[in-house]
């Protein structure tokens, strides 16, 4: 039974294009896989916590060596993560927010990249220290933005900060087959707005309309019970 992860990071409501087309997308799926099921994660409306100093202490932490308040600090961040190990396919509604992503997402990104969770890592291996724990999943990342000529060979491609940011922190993780849907010109308004936002609807419905993998990989969660020492070895990013 296909498991669809429907995320929505706009602060807008009804006049929020990228929520409407995470909306068509959740629909058409649900009509081309009846027995599917949809968790939603609305983080525009119920902003997730940044990340604070004692959830990096407990991150980088063995798990067996967590203190309770260790513990608490990760709840959160356990329970998206699980929410996404759960997934076959995930749809994600985007803002294009001053050339890349909003923090609101962004803290979503900060709560699940986690060492010993969807990634491993591991110094005494030089040429790849780092090892995704994810696999087998698809994603749509929706977007819109109030410019236009964001895509490739557009007068504003080399401003957006957004696709590649997606594209590099999702691979890291194991997340590899990442479509990217968007909508411009919600600031010029008019038919640009119109047609681009018809033209996303188009890809949405095909991709929606597309065979999803059956089966999340769960691997991982077997995998966090180990906690040597090199694999929680802390990568220099944090304090
Ligand atoms: C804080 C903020 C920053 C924005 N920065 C950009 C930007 O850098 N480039 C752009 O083209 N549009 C920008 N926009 C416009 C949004 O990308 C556009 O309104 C988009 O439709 C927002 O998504 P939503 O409709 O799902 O809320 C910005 C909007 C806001 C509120």
């Amino acid at each position: 039974m296909p498991h669809l992860l429907h995320i929505d990071s706009s602060p807008r409501s009804d006049r929020s294009h990228t929520r409407g087309l995470t909306a068509d997308f959740v629909q058409s799926w649900q009509v081309n896989h009846p027995n599917s099921t949809v968790t939603y994660r609305d983080i525009g409306r119920s902003p997730l916590p940044h990340v604070t100093e004692e959830w990096i202490a407990a991150a980088f932490t063995p798990p067996n060596e967590r203190s309770q308040a260790m513990q608490d600090a990760l709840r959160l961040s356990n329970e998206l993560i699980d929410e996404l190990l759960m997934a076959d396919v995930i749809v994600a509604g985007i803002p294009f927010y001053n050339f890349g992503m909003p923090s609101g997402f962004k803290a979503y990104i900060d709560q699940i990249v986690r060492i010993g969770r969807t990634f491993l890592f591991n110094p005494d291996n030089e040429e790849s220290p780092y090892t995704p724990l994810i696999h087998g999943k698809r994603m749509i990342a929706v977007i819109s933005r109030g410019d236009s000529g964001y895509g490739s060979g557009g007068r504003n491609e080399k401003n957006n900060h957004l696709d590649p940011h997606l594209r590099t922190v999702f691979r890291f993780i194991g997340v590899t087959d990442l479509e990217i849907i968007a909508a411009e010109n919600d600031e010029h308004g008019g038919a640009a707005l119109v047609n681009s936002l018809e033209s996303a609807r188009r890809n949405i419905l095909r991709l929606a309309a597309e065979d999803q993998p059956q089966k999340g990989d769960l691997a991982p969660l077997t995998r966090t019970r180990r906690s040597t020492k090199s694999q929680l070895i802390p990568d220099g990013r944090q304090g």
